[in-house]
């Protein structure tokens, strides 16, 4: 059997390009894929090559050469570079005009430049001869994949099928009408495809027009369908014959408090005893009181309302008068940056803030913790908590998406953390209350941890998964 060819295309990918947790999937499952399957698939990731990656890994990349592609009345330019990574092929598409830029997005342009990006795809497709059977696209950056292959390539790609997997519904590239064809290059007898709520909807085209629709947890699957759409509900019901749910999984080599070169000291679940050793550290780091019998509560999180930031904030003087430290990573909205500055500052010793992030000082929160917060009020996967277990640090979280799919309540049986069912405060608190009781009993504490620890959040179902949709389109 010859090997199947798959694209991915993405506006994103980690290491060169992240800035949430799709680009961290999105460098993952092709390496579980190869790994897993390398004599069935050949992968590669095409990406825009965006101003700080050609900074920072030009001396990892390749210049290919350059073609076209054209969008609507331009013709513009394509550099293509390339870099390997693990038997994966990346190619980048280099413009200046579009990717020359400091962040991915963020920019009045940015549906134009991500309709170049698709249109770019199909160019490097044509130039690097990497023909691909199936094309998977990843959000709405790249919706315009499935519906150029269902449009513009009909003819010329008739023979790859797309799938499109959404990692979150709350970003569907919304555009006023008149951008159908000028900026979208789609012909007005199109437009229904993309048409919703009078506005051109990229990601409502993209699930009309894909073969195969997933997302990143089967809870999730199912409550887009429902009532967590973001308005999309009817189409996402008229498309769940081919909607899978498929929960993600981590890098474990990567998040290993046995091996992360991030920790002050490394353990395991065999010897988990030096996790202390870094919570020390982090009390250091956070300048919080060096008192060993209390619990530490971190927060690594962007600061955005439907994490769940609101209700913490309506928790906060509470768990300033509780026996616990908190601790809290991440950057967001100025309202939540401008609180936690100033609760943490009317609470020295207790509270440490540091907003900002990186994944070094969030590895090390991770192994110096003991209870991570996600309350989010939606979560197609999540990450943290998955990451938060393989530190021995329990997560409480709210009863949605992918936490639901990930953590079990230990005080169902064997769990590896708490989870809460309504999106209110009481509720939240109510459950700190419950694990720091957990807390004070070490025996029973340890026992979770180790149950935690060892949860299996690795790829290779997932990855499976993935390959089973393949092998139907092929
Ligand atoms: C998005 C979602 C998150 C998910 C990630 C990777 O960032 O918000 O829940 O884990 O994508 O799929």
């Amino acid at each position: 059997m010859s090997k199947k060819r798959v694209l991915f295309a993405t506006s994103e990918v980690s290491p060169y390009m992240a800035t949430g947790g799709m680009g961290q999937v999105v460098a993952a499952l092709p390496q579980a894929l190869v790994s897993a399957y390398a004599s069935r698939y050949d992968v590669a990731i095409v990406c825009p090559l965006y101003e700080p990656v050609k900074r920072r890994y030009s001396g990892e990349l390749t210049f290919l050469g350059a073609t076209t592609a054209k969008l609507a009345w331009r013709d513009q330019y394509v550099g293509v570079y390339s870099a390997t990574r693990d038997g994966v092929m990346y190619y980048f598409v280099d413009n200046l005009q579009y990717f020359g830029r400091e962040r991915a997005y963020g920019y009045f342009d940015d549906g134009e430049r991500f309709a170049f990006f698709c249109k770019a795809v199909f160019s490097v497709i044509e130039f690097t001869g990497f023909h691909p059977d199936v094309i998977h696209a990843h959000d709405w950056q790249s919706a315009l994949v499935p519906l150029y292959l269902r449009t513009r390539f009909a003819d010329k790609y008739s023979g790859i099928r797309s799938v499109l997997t959404i990692h979150n519904l709350e970003y569907q590239g919304q555009f006023a009408p008149h951008t159908l064809s000028d900026v979208f290059d789609l012909y007005e007898s199109e437009r229904s495809l993309v048409d919703w709520n009078g506005c051109v909807n990229l990601l409502k085209g993209a699930i009309v027009t894909c073969d195969r629709l997933t997302t990143v947890s089967p809870s999730y699957a199912q409550e887009i369908r429902e009532y967590g759409g973001h308005g999309l509900e009817p189409i996402l019901r008229e498309n769940a014959y081919k909607l899978t749910g498929i929960i993600n999984g981590i890098d474990t080599e990567l998040y290993d408090p046995a091996t992360d070169k991030a920790l002050y000291r490394n353990y395991s679940a065999d010897s988990p005893s030096e996790k202390f050793s870094n919570k020390r550290k982090l009390r250091d780091m956070f300048g919080l009181r060096q008192n060993p019998q209390t619990p530490v509560i971190c927060v690594v999180s962007r600061l955005v309302a439907h994490k769940g930031i609101d209700l913490i904030t309506q928790i906060a003087e509470d768990l300033a008068e509780m026996d616990l430290q908190f601790v809290l990573l991440g950057t967001g909205d100025h309202y939540f940056e401008t609180y936690f500055r100033a609760w943490a500052a009317e609470h020295p010793g207790k509270v440490g803030i540091n907003i900002s992030y990186s994944t070094e000082t969030a590895s090390l929160i991770f192994a110096g913790s003991d209870i991570t917060l996600m309350p989010s009020l939606s979560e197609p996967c999540g990450l943290t908590q998955m990451i938060s277990c393989r530190y021995g640090t329990i997560p409480i979280v709210r009863e949605t998406g992918g936490l639901k799919d990930t953590i079990r309540d230990c005080r169902l049986g064997d769990g590896n953390g708490f989870l809460f069912p309504h999106y209110n405060a009481a509720e939240l608190l109510y459950t700190i209350r419950k694990a720091l009781e957990l807390y004070s009993a070490p025996d029973t504490w340890s026992k979770l941890t180790q149950e935690a620890m060892r949860s299996d959040f690795s790829w290779k179902s997932s990855a499976d998964a993935y390959a089973a949709i393949y092998e139907e389109l092929l």
